[in-house]
């Protein structure tokens, strides 16, 4: 494994999330105004080839996995080549190819993607209702998230082996009472739904009273199902996994805003417009676009991809890249709590 990839505290990064669009055709509520997020001139965002040659120097240096997110990344028009492209990765060490998405136009271009490679979804649905769907994401769709859901099902009985995990950010007194319903649904269905704890991000109107704790949702839970299991977790899962015996899929817990899971996270991340990232909540970026615009377009391409890892590295070493929330004890998404709750 590459010492590039190596922080500080001695974790190894080989996982690495590019966010390919800023833009999205829903408006979940937990996440951005009606109005949308601002969104940066096309000139600012990495093109297809510059995601292929970040991602190629990355998989090269050590990255198993990639997830591709958004915004909503099926937004964006080429991403089934881009998925192509990725999928050329594999014979380099490339293990995992992976997506999150609302689902909305998943069902258009899985079958492509799979095609091309991909090896799970991960697909955000907070309700199981459809009024409640064009509440909390202020549009309609909840014909063609299920859509999505059943086509990959459908896929995984012919052998596709896509992993599945339906994302569902639980909000106090908007579709807490639908932990349940979503719990049923693993019943027969091999899935794991994740609840995840509400978090703070800039504008969404966060407020403690809203955050439904991974406590209280397991003290829910187990009042209907008492011999709820926990399942082993892998070492650099953001979730908690349980199982209801009996039940085919599995449930998980993400739990930002409660137990905090810095120290075991393996991520990198690659905005829209080409900075990387650490922490989600950290704002230490670098950014990536300039240096692969900067070296000289005459000079070989791993010439240039060499240039844009001793930046990195420079970085890294001035104190930039490591976490440095993960440094202290406390969370950022604890200091966020104190500043905002
Ligand atoms: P897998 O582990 O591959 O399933 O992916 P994931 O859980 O990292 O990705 P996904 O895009 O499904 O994100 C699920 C939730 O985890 C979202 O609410 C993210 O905001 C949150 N999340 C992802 N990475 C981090 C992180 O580093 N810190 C915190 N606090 N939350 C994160
Ligand atoms: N709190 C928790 N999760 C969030 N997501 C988006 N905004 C928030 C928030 N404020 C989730 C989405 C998606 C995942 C990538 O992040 O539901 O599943
Ligand atoms: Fe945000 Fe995802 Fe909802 Fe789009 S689908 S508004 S990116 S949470």
């Amino acid at each position: 494994f590459s010492d590039f990839l190596t922080d500080t505290l001695h974790r190894q990064h080989d996982y690495l999330r590019i966010s390919v669009t800023e833009r999205c055709n829903l408006r979940c509520v937990y996440c951005m105004p009606e109005e949308g997020v601002p969104l940066s001139p096309n000139e600012h965002l990495l093109t297809t080839p510059e995601i292929f040659m970040l991602s190629s120097v990355f998989v090269h240096q050590g990255v198993t996995k990639i997830r591709l997110t958004g915004g909503e990344p099926t937004v964006r028009r080429d991403i089934v080549p881009l998925m192509q492209q990725l999928g050329t990765l594999r014979p380099h060490g490339l293990k995992e190819i992976c997506l999150t998405t609302n689902g909305i136009s998943l069902h258009r271009k899985l079958d492509s993607m799979v095609e091309a490679g991909l090896t799970g979804v991960n697909l955000s649905l907070d309700t199981l209702d459809p009024f409640q769907f064009q509440i909390m994401t202020r549009r309609k769709g909840f014909a063609a998230v299920q859509k999505s859901i059943d086509r990959i099902l459908e896929m995984n009985r012919l052998g596709a082996g896509i992993r599945l995990k339906i994302n569902c950010v639980v909000m106090r007194g908007v579709n807490d009472r639908e932990i349940l319903p979503f719990v049923e649904m693993t019943r027969e269905k091999d899935v794991e739904v994740r609840f995840i704890e509400y978090m703070p991000f800039d504008g969404n109107k966060w407020s403690k009273k809203k955050m439904y704790s991974y406590g209280e949702m397991l003290d829910l839970i187990r009042e209907h199902y008492p011999g709820l299991d926990k399942v082993r977790d892998h070492k650099n899962d953001t979730s908690k996994t349980w199982q209801v015996p009996g039940h085919v899929g599995r449930l998980g817990f993400i739990t930002s805003m409660t137990h905090n899971f810095c120290g075991t996270c393996n991520r990198l991340r690659i905005t829209s417009d080409g900075n990387l990232k650490v922490c989600l909540f950290g704002n230490a970026e670098v950014s990536l676009r300039d240096i692969l615009r900067r070296a000289n377009g005459g000079s070989p391409i791993d010439e240039q991809a060499y240039e844009a890892m001793k930046q990195i590295e420079m970085d890294r070493r001035q104190g930039l890249v490591p976490h440095e929330q993960a440094l202290g004890i406390a969370p950022a998404e604890a200091e966020l709590l104190h500043v905002i709750g």
